[in-house]
């Protein structure tokens, strides 16, 4: 990836979403740290103020856009951009998400189209968008979760975006392997990130999940490895592996009936 095609590449840029906090910040920090300074970066979320003082910090030539990804103008800035500066992206990872706790029936149908706005939607639409300035040697990331391997009463809607992103993330290797661009689809545990409320933190530091707390900054480590290493999917502890092997081997709706009551939801 990145480090042997950069040099020979037409303005490269490396395009983080998500990148004003959490898995995403962290994936900004190491990349800093770790890639060619010829390398452009590309920041996306937001919160404009959060993305500059961000930059300020970084090595690397950053340009910020403060972009909501659920609206549609957003792709087209995001276009012209590509188009204009005549670059090559080397690595796209497409981190933006938010999650939705609580019963399907509590949500308004705006949430839930919200969240798969962002969830899914932008995640595909700005990968087609991207797809065509990347080159041998390019790679892009996808984060997904341990939610994706089983459905999740109580995070419903969420755990079938992850779903979704692993499945399209693994076709999706296949597919640009005769260009040999690598896709990895990282699936982490919760992560103690602003992706949660105070009140829903309070909630999974009291529930059996804090035992699979992971640090996002150990996540972005794993994961840019396994970019590296060109694997598709890297689930990036311990804990995830053994859900995803339970999630084989084990009947899912005996695993969804004790997730269901672990959660001790009200309807
Ligand atoms: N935290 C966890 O427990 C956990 C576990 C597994 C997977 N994940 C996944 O990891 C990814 C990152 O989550 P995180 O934990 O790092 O959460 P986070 O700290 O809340 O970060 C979310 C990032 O996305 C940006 N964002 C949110 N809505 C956006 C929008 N409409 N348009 C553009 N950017 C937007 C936020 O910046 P602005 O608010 O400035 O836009 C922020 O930079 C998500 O895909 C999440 O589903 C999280």
């Amino acid at each position: 990836m990145i480090d042997q095609a950069y040099y020979e590449s037409k303005n490269p840029v490396v395009i983080v979403t998500g990148a004003s906090s959490g898995l995403g910040l962290a994936f900004v920090r190491l990349l800093d740290e770790t890639l060619p300074e010829e390398i452009s970066f590309w920041l996306i979320a937001r919160d404009e103020e959060k993305l500059r003082r961000l930059a300020e910090g970084l090595q690397h030539a950053t340009r910020c856009f403060a972009l909501d990804l659920k609206e549609e103008y957003s792709f087209a800035v995001i276009e012209d951009a590509l188009r204009s500066d005549g670059v090559t992206v080397q690595l796209l990872v497409n981190n933006a998400g938010e999650g939705m706790p609580g019963h399907f029936e509590t949500h308004s149908v705006a949430c839930h189209r919200s969240l798969c706005a962002l969830n899914v939607s932008a995640q595909v639409t700005l990968t087609s968008i991207v797809l065509p300035y990347m080159e041998e040697g390019s790679a892009v990331i996808f984060t997904s979760s341990v939610a994706a391997f089983l459905p999740q009463p109580g995070f419903a809607t969420y755990a079938a975006s992850k779903a979704f992103i692993l499945s399209f993330g693994r076709a999706l290797a296949e597919e640009l392997r005769p260009r040999h661009i690598g896709v990895t689809v990282t699936c982490p545990n919760p992560m103690l990130t602003e992706f949660f409320t105070s009140e829903e933190r309070e909630k999974l530091l009291s529930s059996y999940k804090r035992f699979s707390i992971e640090d996002p900054v150990l996540v972005a480590k794993k994961t840019i490895a396994a970019v590296r290493k060109r694997k598709v999917v890297v689930v990036t502890s311990l804990l995830g592996r053994l859900v995803r092997l339970f999630s084989k081997v084990v009947p899912q709706h005996w695993i969804i009936r004790f997730v269901a009551k672990a959660a001790k939801e009200k309807p």
